[in-house]
């Protein structure tokens, strides 16, 4: 069996994965399963740079492979932020709701709405990055909040051709849509080669 490590501590992001790799013979551990280690300063410009900076720094800290995911939600009418500073936008110890707040204090009267959820996945192994892979949903950012399922800006980012926000999806629903659902998807195809190239091999 293949083992594959995320490297995050985030068990919703967890089951997304083990969905989405249902039908591999992969063994799937988190951060949690490595409780000394020390989570990576998310400090780069970029979502993809801090990706791979998870990746790279939980594989050589393991010596597994693994993956790693960075989001932001890319607003046009705001030059693009929060973008790469999505999840402090309104502070350094902020809720998820005063960052909510913050936008759409800031969008107050401002007509077009054109925003951009986008996450970059990224897979590493000890002695370098395998690959990485962006999914984007397009969508606006709405007038007030609806619904309350989802976390973060789910119900304040409404996707094109939806009449609901994130959070007024099932998490099925937004799963199979999702920014993060299209970047996993990208590089299952990656993770499935390096398997095969490891059988009787490296794991
Ligand atoms: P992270 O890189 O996954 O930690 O995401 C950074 C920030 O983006 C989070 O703190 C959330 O505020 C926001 N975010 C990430 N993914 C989602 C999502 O699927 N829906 C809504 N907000 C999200």
């Amino acid at each position: 069996m293949f083992t594959l490590l995320l490297a995050s501590h985030n068990q919703d992001k967890a089951k997304e994965l083990k969905a989405l790799l249902s039908g591999m013979n992969i063994q799937l551990l988190t951060l949690n399963d490595f409780p000394n280690i020390v989570p990576t300063i998310e400090d780069q410009d970029t979502i993809s740079a801090n990706a791979m900076k998870k990746a790279f720094e939980a594989s050589l800290k393991t010596g597994l492979v693994s993956l790693a995911d960075d989001t932001g939600l890319f607003i046009k009418a705001l030059n693009d932020k929060p973008g790469v500073y999505s999840a402090r936008f309104a502070g350094e110890h902020c809720s998820y709701k005063d960052n909510r707040m913050k936008v759409l204090k800031l969008m107050e009267g401002i007509t077009n709405r054109y925003a951009e959820f986008r996450t970059c996945v990224a897979l590493s192994a000890p002695d370098g990055i395998i690959s990485f892979k962006i999914g984007i949903l397009e969508g606006n950012i709405t007038t007030e909040e609806r619904g309350t399922n989802g976390f973060g800006y789910d119900s304040i980012f409404m996707p094109l051709s939806f009449n609901k926000t994130y959070a007024e999806m099932t998490d099925t629903e937004k799963n199979s849509i999702s920014h993060r659902a299209k970047a996993i998807e990208a590089i299952i195809p990656i993770i499935k080669e390096l398997i095969e190239s490891s059988k009787g091999g490296l794991q």
